[in-house]
This record gives C-alpha cells, sequence and structure tokens, in this order.
C-alpha cells in the first residue's frame, strides 16, 4: 500500500498553508497544518506563544512528536513550518515521501515577515536584516535539496497549487476517478434483478478498498447531468491517471460525453451493472466505449473489482 503523503517545506511566509489549501482542494486529499497542530495539542497556545514562553527546544521537541503522530494519518497534504526540516529525525522522518519546496521572492518574504513583528526565535541582538539573509540562504539551500520539486509562489496560492500538481503528475499516478451518471445515485432503490441492491455508497466504498489495497486513491463522484460531468472530467482528469464511468444512460447517446472521455486523454474503463445485450436493444449500443479500453457488463458489483484490474494492469504496463 502507497501511504506517501505530500509535504510542504519552505520559509516562513511563502505562503505554504495557502497553497497547501488549494492543493488538497484540488487533489481530493486531506490537509493538515503542522503547526496548527502543534497549537491544538498545546492548550491552543500559538506556536510563537510556546517558544516564548517554554523556548525553542520545547517547541522542537513537540514539533517532532507531533510531525511523527500525523504521518500516521491517510495520504495527505502537509505543511510544515519553515524550522521542522533542521532537525535530523524530521528529515529522516519525512524523506520517503513527496517533499515540495514552495519558494517566492526573498525581498517579498522578508517584507511580510516584518509586517508580522520580529519572529519569536530571531536573536534580538542582531540587526533583521542580516538575520533574515543568513537564515534564507542557508535554509533555502537545505530546502532544495530535500525536496523532489521547487515551486515558486509569486502568483496565486491555486495557480501555485496547480503548477505543484502538474510537476508531481509524472511521479504521482496513483489517483482514480470513479464517475457515475444519471439514476446510479438511487442504486438500492433501482430494479434490484438489474443492478443488484446494493447502494452507490456501498459499490464506491467496495471500490475504494479494492483500489487503496493495490496502492491507488479512488476520488468518485455521481451526477445526473451530462454537462456536470463534463465539467468535472475537464477540471479532474488532469490529477487522475485513469477512470471508471458508468455513464448510465448516456453511454446509449452521449457523443459529448465521449468527446469529454476522449479529451482527457486517459486510459478510461467502462462498466455496466447490468448485462446489456439482454436488456432493450437501445441498450446495445454504447457511444461511450470506443473512448475506452474496455467495456464490462452484467457481472453486477464484480464487474467494477474487474474494470480496476483492467485499468491498473494497463498503467502498469504503461510504466513499464
Ligand atoms: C446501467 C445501464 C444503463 O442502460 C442504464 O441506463 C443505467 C444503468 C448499468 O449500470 O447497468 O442507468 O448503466
Amino acid at each position: 500500500m502507497n501511504k506517501k503523503h505530500i509535504i510542504l517545506i519552505g520559509f516562513k511566509a511563502v505562503g505554504k498553508s495557502s497553497v497547501a489549501r488549494s492543493l488538497a482542494q484540488q487533489l481530493n486529499l486531506n490537509l493538515i497544518d503542522l503547526d496548527q497542530e502543534i497549537e491544538r495539542s498545546h492548550k491552543n497556545l500559538s506556536c510563537r506563544e510556546i517558544v516564548e514562553q517554554k523556548g525553542e527546544a520545547h517547541f522542537r521537541e513537540l514539533e517532532e512528536q507531533t510531525l511523527e503522530r500525523i504521518l500516521k494519518s491517510d495520504p495527505s497534504i502537509i505543511a510544515l513550518g519553515g524550522g521542522a526540516i533542521l532537525n535530523l529525525k524530521n528529515r529522516e522522518l519525512i524523506k520517503n515521501h513527496k517533499i515540495v519546496h514552495v519558494t517566492a521572492q526573498k525581498s517579498l518574504v522578508f517584507e511580510r515577515i516584518l509586517a508580522g513583528g520580529r519572529p519569536a526565535y530571531y536573536d534580538p541582538r542582531m540587526p533583521m536584516r542580516a538575520l533574515f539573509n543568513e537564515l534564507w540562504d542557508l535554509r533555502e539551500k537545505l530546502y532544495q535539496e530535500l525536496a523532489m520539486i521547487s515551486v515558486e509562489n509569486t502568483h496565486d496560492p491555486e495557480t501555485t497549487a496547480r503548477e505543484i500538481a502538474k510537476q508531481l503528475s509524472g511521479k504521482y499516478r496513483e489517483n482514480i476517478l470513479l464517475l457515475h451518471g444519471p439514476n446510479l445515485n438511487l442504486l438500492g432503490s433501482r430494479d434490484i434483478k438489474q443492478y443488484g441492491s446494493g447502494t452507490l455508497i456501498d459499490l464506491e466504498n467496495y471500490v475504494r478498498d479494492l483500489a487503496n489495497k493495490n496502492g491507488y486513491r479512488l476520488s468518485c463522484y455521481q451526477s445526473n447531468s451530462e454537462g456536470h460531468l463534463i465539467d468535472l472530467l475537464q477540471a479532474k482528469a488532469y490529477f487522475h491517471c485513469g477512470i471508471i464511468i458508468n455513464p448510465g444512460a448516456l453511454s446509449h447517446y452521449s457523443y459529448a460525453l465521449y468527446d469529454a472521455l476522449l479529451d482527457t486523454r486517459l486510459p478510461v474503463v467502462e462498466v455496466h451493472l447490468s448485462n446489456l445485450d439482454e436488456r432493450e436493444k437501445w441498450r446495445r449500443q454504447s457511444v461511450t466505449a470506443a473512448a475506452c479500453i474496455a467495456k464490462i457488463h452484467g457481472k453486477k458489483l464484480d464487474g467494477y473489482r474487474e474494470a480496476l484490474e483492467c485499468l491498473t494492469e494497463h498503467l502498469n504496463n504503461e510504466k513499464n
């Protein structure tokens, strides 16, 4: 099972937290902010107050314990405080995850820090600019060494997050999109003979478990609207390596959905719960299947297992 987190590192005030928030939204992953976690588990004192009241060494100890704990959670986007990677143990803890260095224009960062007041760990006897420069040069080098990629947060956090996702996508090939079309939200109360008795949630949980066991993550969406499904494909395909879709009745006539699937340039497997060859004649034709590497039907829930197997086999062949 692949349990890799995407960990954002970088200097204080480069905008890691807002980039992390956007990235978590775009990739549909949990967001964890290390500093916020420390504050929550420490009577809601701010990190600055902890350093001021208990000293930096105590803060660093807390940071290490908290990091160790949050790394045990499901794959997430984790934003680290600027100094977290100075600790060798923390570097060891994160080294096998996907580390992203977020940076920004040095002068801009200095201005932001200045505006926020002198950081608690800045030696009061030293001029702030000189201290900042020294820390910046030292840390930026370290961040770059540790990270898989470095991305500058020049524009808005959303654009930066997009850029990170884009750069990681070559190395980020575990996200599968599971899409359901019209009326499939009613599974469980539709014709049990055709579709089985499980609900859509049961079905999604079943496929998600299987996917996770094979080192993949699953993002699930259902819509009764053709346009919304196309919007979803346009917005989400980018962050996924393959698609499993049950388009419902849209498969029989939607050339727009066919085009949208084709345009993703991703391998797609079409699946239907019922046996289309044994039903009305108009169900035998699937225009969307022509954009897919396979069409599986008539196997109820087990068809999804087969679809996942077919897709992951295809993805593995692509990798080799
Ligand atoms: C279906 C088959 C379609 O013909 C029908 O319109 C559906 C469900 C299936 O899973 O068997 O809604 O896609």
